[in-house]
C-alpha cells in the first residue's frame, strides 16, 4: 500500500507509544516484519524552543524505515514551521497526535483536545502539508467524549486539509485505554474517506487483526499494547494475513535472545544508567505470563546492569 508517495510493504503497523517505541524497539519490531513504525510523540513546541535536541528526540535512523515521526501541538504556524525544520531528517511521514488523553496534554489544547475543533484540525494539517513535502497523517479517537462521537467529521477535516491517511483509535478521550474499542466507528470513517484508513484498538492476536480488517474494511491495522514485549506479533500477524496459517508463539530461548539484544541496544543508545532503567519496563512486558511473577517483578526492579539482566533472563526464561 501507499501513504502519499511512500510505499509501505505490508499493512500491519506499530502504534506510537511514549516510553516504548524508541529507536531500539522500533528496530526490533521492523525486523519482525512490521510495515510502518512511529516515533514516540514529540512536542512541536519543544522542538521550537530547543532545536538542538531535535535529532535525539526523534531518534531517526536510516536503517529502520518506513518511519513516521509523530508531532503533537495545536498551533498551525508552529506545527508547519517545525515540520519544515525536520523535513530533511531520515523519516518518511509526519503524523499528528490528535488522540492523547493525558490531562496535561489536553489542558494545553493538544492531543485529543483537537477532536473538539474540526476547523483547527484542517488548519493544522494544511499548514504542515504546505510547509514541506512529506505525507501528513493524523491519529484520532472515536470522539472527544460520549456526547461528541465525531471521528468521521474530524477525519473529513483532516482529509480536506490534505492528509494522506487517518488512524482511528476506537475509544473516546475519557476512556483512555479501557473498555472495548469500537470498531464500527472505524468502518464509518473508512466509508466516508477516500484516503487510507488505519484501524486501531484491541488487536491482540493474528485472528483479531484479521477480524478488524474484515469487519471494518480498513486499509491497515495498528497494534499498540499487544506489541509491548511482543515484537513477534508482527511476524505472526503478517504471516496469518498472508497465508491463513498460525505461527507458533516464540519459544523461551527465542525470547531470551531478543531480550538480551534489546537490552544491549538500549544501553548502547541511551547509556547504561538510563538504558537499564528503561529496560526494566520492557522486562516487565517480556515476562508477562511467566510463572513466579511476584519474585520476578521484585528482581526486575533491582537490575542495575547488563550482567543483572543476563542473570534474570537465564533464571526466568531458561531456568538456568
Ligand atoms: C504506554 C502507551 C503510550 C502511548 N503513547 C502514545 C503516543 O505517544 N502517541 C499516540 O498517538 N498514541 C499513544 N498511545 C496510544 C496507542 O498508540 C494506541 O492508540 C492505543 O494503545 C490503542 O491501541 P491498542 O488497543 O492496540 O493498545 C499510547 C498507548 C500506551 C499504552
Amino acid at each position: 500500500m501507499y501513504i502519499g508517495n511512500v510505499e509501505i510493504k505490508n499493512n500491519v503497523f506499530m502504534a506510537p507509544m511514549a516510553g516504548v517505541t524508541d529507536k531500539p524497539y522500533r528496530t526490533i519490531c521492523m525486523e519482525m516484519g512490521c510495515g510502518l513504525v512511529y516515533s514516540e510523540m514529540v512536542s512541536a513546541k519543544g522542538l521550537f524552543y530547543n532545536s538542538a535536541n531535535t535529532e535525539k528526540l526523534m531518534d531517526c535512523d536510516e536503517g529502520c524505515r518506513p518511519y513516521a515521526v509523530q508531532l503533537f501541538g495545536s498551533e498551525p504556524e508552529i506545527m508547519g514551521k517545525m515540520a519544515k525544520r525536520i523535513e530533511d531528517m531520515p523519516f518518511d511521514i509526519i503524523d499528528v497526535n490528535m488522540g492523547c488523553p493525558a490531562p496535561k496534554i489536553v489542558k494545553n489544547g493538544d492531543g485529543s483536545a483537537l477532536m473538539q475543533s474540526p476547523e483547527l484540525v484542517e488548519e493544522i494539517v494544511s499548514a504542515i502539508v504546505s510547509s514541506q513535502k512529506k505525507p501528513v497523517t493524523v491519529k484520532i479517537r472515536k470522539g472527544y467524549d460520549d456526547d461528541n462521537i465525531n471521528a468521521v467529521e474530524i477525519a473529513l477535516a483532516a482529509q480536506r486539509g490534505g492528509a494522506s491517511a487517518v488512524t482511528v483509535h476506537g475509544r473516546t478521550r475519557p476512556q483512555f485505554y479501557s473498555g472495548k474499542a469500537d470498531w464500527e466507528i472505524i468502518k464509518d470513517v473508512k466509508s466516508a474517506l477516500n484516503i487510507p484508513v488505519i484501524g486501531n484498538g484491541d488487536i491482540v492476536s493474528p485472528e483479531t487483526a484479521r477480524a478488524m480488517l474484515d469487519s471494518t474494511g480498513c486499509d491497515a491495522v495498528m497494534i499498540g499494547r499487544a506489541a509491548e514485549g511482543n515484537p513477534w506479533i508482527f511476524e505472526r500477524v503478517t504471516h496469518f494475513i498472508n497465508t491463513g496459517e498460525l505461527l507458533p508463539e516464540p519459544s523461551r530461548s527465542q525470547k531470551a535472545q531478543t531480550v538480551i539484544r534489546h537490552a544491549r541496544m538500549l544501553i548502547d543508545f541511551k547509556g547504561e544508567y538510563i538504558g537499564v532503567r528503561e529496560m526494566r519496563r520492557h522486562l516487565g512486558y517480556y515476562t508477562k505470563g511467566l510463572p513466579q511473577a511476584s519474585a520476578m517483578r521484585a528482581e526486575i526492579n533491582t537490575v542495575m546492569n547488563m550482567e543483572d539482566i543476563k542473570i534474570l533472563v537465564d533464571r526466568y526464561f531458561l531456568g538456568i
